[in-house]
């Protein structure tokens, strides 16, 4: 949720920004901008709207080798060009770009700058103001800059230029993502590795509360106490191809075709020497140790922790309970007396995931993280971690972390139940196996499930998914992934509850997404069907062969009974896909939404 670079060197600094600013366009795309200095004052370009519209105005003539540049994703303040980043400070003297929410900026503006007339209306700006209020007290900017950390509350990841000092940028983080990278006699700064692979692949992690003064020839990194801190660079394994879109048009039609192989990628990974499935025994410990698992996740990697606790309940025969990360803190259940809690997280940065994390490390309880980001902050805080291996997901609206987290969830489960001494009644690499070959056979479908989208769904306001059982909550991620993208009104709902309130939204051609991949309740999710032609309903059923019916619009390839939401969500993931590319949407970076959401 908004993104972050820097860049000092000898190079121009424009370019690079631009170009890291792409790769972070998926945190957020309200508005940018870019910062620049040479040494004859600082040169702020900013505007409405994506990267391509900043670059339109950034001036090419200007030659300055050190910068920074954000992309926003609003909190504080409307999108536009007065509230885009960076923020100046009144005197024109300090720069800043700043990822997160400053819960106490009212409090800091009227305590510290009564009588300063703020021209954005963003908490960012209260930030370089105050920096610039020490310094007028007579305080060294890195100090006036520690003061003022030490006043924020709230979540934060800034990048500040002095047109004083054009060697130097002041870099400081609080629970927001925020790298520094290593070059050849320059340096950079990102909230994520990607953005600037291009010039690097040598990070260095920063920790909360750290402030780190960025130079040309080196970094030096101090805890807000004046501790001096020394950390290594690690290399980040991202390969720069596998965050380019290729031949493909959208990254999120690249990463659906892609689920296959991060599925074989999941087995291999988790696949011992004596060609077992195999997972850290301290991990598999901490699970049996645990009376019950609390497993804490947000929107698509919540529908997976639903499926989840399907798979470790049935296989491991632990409880499981399911919790919407952001509620978690209102409504903390009654725990048991050993809980484990699982942290589902594709990015590994969920700001709601991890307050619960916080919050239940300060309880003295033990975590693991499930998430596709090595050395993500929720990855980093927890005791332990499983990790996708899904290659890096781009597009918002997530599709092959959730199969992934799926696939990786079903191996804890398998696992853990052999260490108990359960023997699952199936092979479930064998099975893995089925459902990555079953996926390519749903891909050699696509023009087939385009027509799905574009007849039932190009003009239709609304649209609901219905299921039982597991289907059920394939429902809901069908739903989501509809929405986000293509901005029609959908909603996924069991198929027993629909007579009790839904189906007075039943109109004449509603579209109905039914899903029938279980056998045990086949015949009752028809009846349901039934119910809604009765009332005038479109419905568009997708079964699993040897359960199919006539009539039934498109049929998934069998899989194992209890695995089918893994195969059964990609023609979900297709059909929200073709509806928004028909409907004109924007893909990949649909409308109000970011990847990454790093703010409560
Ligand atoms: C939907 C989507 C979001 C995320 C949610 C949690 O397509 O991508 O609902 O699943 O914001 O994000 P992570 O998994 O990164 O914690």
């Amino acid at each position: 949720m908004c993104g972050i670079v820097g860049y000092i060197g000898s190079n121009d600094a424009k370019e690079i920004l631009l170009k890291g600013l792409e790769k972070l366009e998926y945190r957020g795309y309200d508005s940018a901008g870019i910062a620049v200095s040479n040494g004859e004052g600082v040169h702020v370009f900013k505007e409405k709207g994506r990267i391509a519209d900043l670059r339109k105005i950034v001036d090419g003539e200007v030659f300055a080798p050190t910068g920074i540049g954000h992309t926003r994703w609003a909190t504080h303040g409307v999108p536009s060009r007065v509230n885009a980043h960076p923020h100046k400070s009144a005197s024109g003297r300090f720069t800043i770009v700043h990822n997160g929410v400053i819960e106490n900026y009212d409090l800091l503006k009227k305590e510290y700058l009564p009588n300063e007339e703020l021209k954005s209306d963003t908490d960012t700006e209260v930030v370089v103001q105050l920096i610039e209020h020490f310094v007028e007290t007579g305080l060294d900017i890195k100090v006036a800059f520690v003061q003022t950390l030490k006043l924020l509350k709230g979540s934060y990841a800034i990048a500040l230029l002095d047109d004083q000092n054009k060697e130097v940028i002041y870099v400081a983080k609080n629970k927001s993502p925020l790298l520094v990278g290593l070059g050849d006699s320059f340096n950079v700064v990102a909230s994520d590795a990607m953005a600037m692979l291009q010039v690097t692949d040598q990070y260095v992690e920063l920790v909360d509360k750290e402030i780190v003064i960025v130079k040309k020839d080196g970094i030096s990194i101090e805890t807000l106490d004046g501790k001096v801190i020394s950390r290594e660079a690690y290399t980040a394994e991202l390969d720069a191809s596998d965050i380019e879109k290729g031949t493909y048009p959208h990254y999120m039609l690249k990463e659906i075709d892609e689920q296959p192989l991060a599925i074989r990628k999941i087995i291999q990974e988790y696949q011992g020497q004596d060609g077992k499935l195999n997972i850290d025994p301290s991990i598999v410990e901490a699970v049996k140790d645990a009376d019950r698992l609390y497993i804490i996740a947000a929107g698509t990697s919540y529908h997976a922790g639903l499926l989840g606790k399907q798979f470790i309940e049935k296989l491991a025969k632990i409880p499981v309970e399911v919790h919407v990360a952001s509620e978690f803190g209102y409504n903390m259940p009654l725990l048991s007396e050993k809980p484990l809690f699982i942290f589902i997280t594709q990015s590994g940065e969920t700001a709601d995931s991890r307050a619960v994390l916080v919050h239940v490390k300060e309880l003295g309880y033990p975590t693991l993280t499930i998430t596709n980001v090595p050395g993500s902050t929720l990855s980093r805080e927890a005791d332990y971690t499983l990790l996708l291996h899904a290659g890096p997901e781009i597009a918002v609206a997530s599709t092959k972390a959730y199969t992934a987290q799926m696939a990786v969830l079903s191996i804890l489960a398998d696992v853990t139940a052999k260490s108990k001494g359960y023997e699952p009644e199936f092979d479930l690499i064998h099975e893995l196996g089925i459902i990555a070959n079953a996926m390519e056979v749903v891909f050699e479908e696509k023009e087939d499930i385009e027509k799905i989208a574009t007849e039932y769904l190009a003009t239709t306001r609304n649209a609901f998914f219905i299921g039982r059982g597991i289907d059920f909550y394939v429902g809901l991620e069908g739903s989501l992934k509809l929405k986000e993208i293509s901005y029609i009104q959908a909603e996924g709902f069991a198929g027993g509850e629909l007579k009790h309130g839904t189906i007075a939204l039943i109109e004449d051609g509603t579209p109905i997404i039914a899903l029938a991949t279980q056998e045990s309740v086949n015949l009752s999710i028809r009846g349901n069907v039934k119910e809604v032609v009765a009332r005038g309903a479109n419905p568009c059923i997708i079964s699993m062969k040897g359960l199919e019916m006539e009539g039934d619009r498109f049929i998934v390839p069998a899989v194992h009974e209890m695995l089918t939401p893994l195969i059964s969500v990609v023609p979900l993931q297709l059909i929200a896909y073709y509806a928004a590319l028909h409907r004109g949407c924007d893909v990949d970076k649909p409308r109000n939404l970011a990847k990454s959401v790093t703010v409560e």
